[in-house]
């Protein structure tokens, strides 16, 4: 295998990572930051090496998710901060899945927080990612109004979805985590498939310790009575916890 993958061009900065061309063209450089981002970038701050952590959980994450026929743009990891991808073309749009009650939901619907949903029902929720517009909560109506994808495609994605949703919550209880909620992004390769893109890290899900519903994710950040240091330490146990069994 060839490690020497360089650099080629600039891409693009979005608030947590970097992206690289490289010699191939179907191939990029995900770069993963230091920072820490909340409520649309009113809250910001630079976790030493956060970027370090999210690429390796993100990493192990996406490896097995490889392993369980998932398709997705991740190839491998590079170094520290690295992953090589597959290049493409990133659907707008964020897909929140729900287990547990928590967050914006929560709030929105009146609903006490760590209510489950019945009968194990998975909530799906779609964002437009639209900074102008602050991400709003849209359907798949409007999904599709806005041509950011077709019927079809959002059908194939549910099932995708679903699938994920059911691998990650095992993996995550086996290591005594709740899977409350997550956030996840599709691109298309050159040849039109959908692949799971971006990351899954503390960052974009929301995983509470299964004994003492402590949370274990970016929630310390957004309420912020705890030091930085503790939201590291944090994402580091979580790493522990995937490097386990
Ligand atoms: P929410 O409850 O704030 O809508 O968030 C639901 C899940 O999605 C939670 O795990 C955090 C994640 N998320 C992101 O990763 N990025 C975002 O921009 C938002 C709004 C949520
Ligand atoms: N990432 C989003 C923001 O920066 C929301 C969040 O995750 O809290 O506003």
């Amino acid at each position: 295998m060839n490690n020497k993958i360089t650099k080629k061009k600039f891409l693009l900065e979005g608030k947590t990572k970097k992206i690289y061309s490289t010699e191939n063209p179907y191939e990029i450089i995900l770069h993963y930051k230091d920072n820490i981002t909340t409520f649309d970038g009113l809250k910001k701050e630079l976790l030493q090496d956060k970027g370090i952590l999210n690429n390796e959980i993100t990493t192990l994450i996406f490896k097995f998710l490889n392993s369980c026929g998932i398709k997705t743009h991740f190839i491998r990891k590079i170094n520290n901060r690295e992953q090589l991808c597959v290049k493409v073309d990133m659907i707008p749009l964020e897909f929140v899945v729900r287990n547990i009650i928590s967050g914006s939901m929560s709030k929105r619907l009146g609903v006490k927080e760590g209510t489950h949903t019945k009968n194990n029902n998975t909530i799906l929720e779609i964002f437009y990612k639209n900074d102008a517009l602050n991400d709003p909560l849209i359907n798949d109506h409007h999904a599709v109004f806005l041509g950011v994808i077709s019927y079809e495609e959002l059908n194939t994605i549910n099932k995708i979805i679903l699938n994920i949703n059911n691998i990650l919550k095992k993996y995550f209880l086996e290591k005594n985590i709740f899977l409350v909620d997550f956030k996840i992004e599709f691109g298309k390769n050159e040849k039109n498939q959908i692949l799971l893109s971006d990351e899954i890290s503390p960052d974009t899900c929301r995983f509470w310790d299964k004994k003492t519903m402590k949370k274990l994710d970016k929630d310390l950040f957004r309420i912020g009575v705890v030091s930085e240091e503790v939201v590291l330490d944090t994402y580091m146990e979580v790493l522990k916890r995937l490097n386990v069994g």
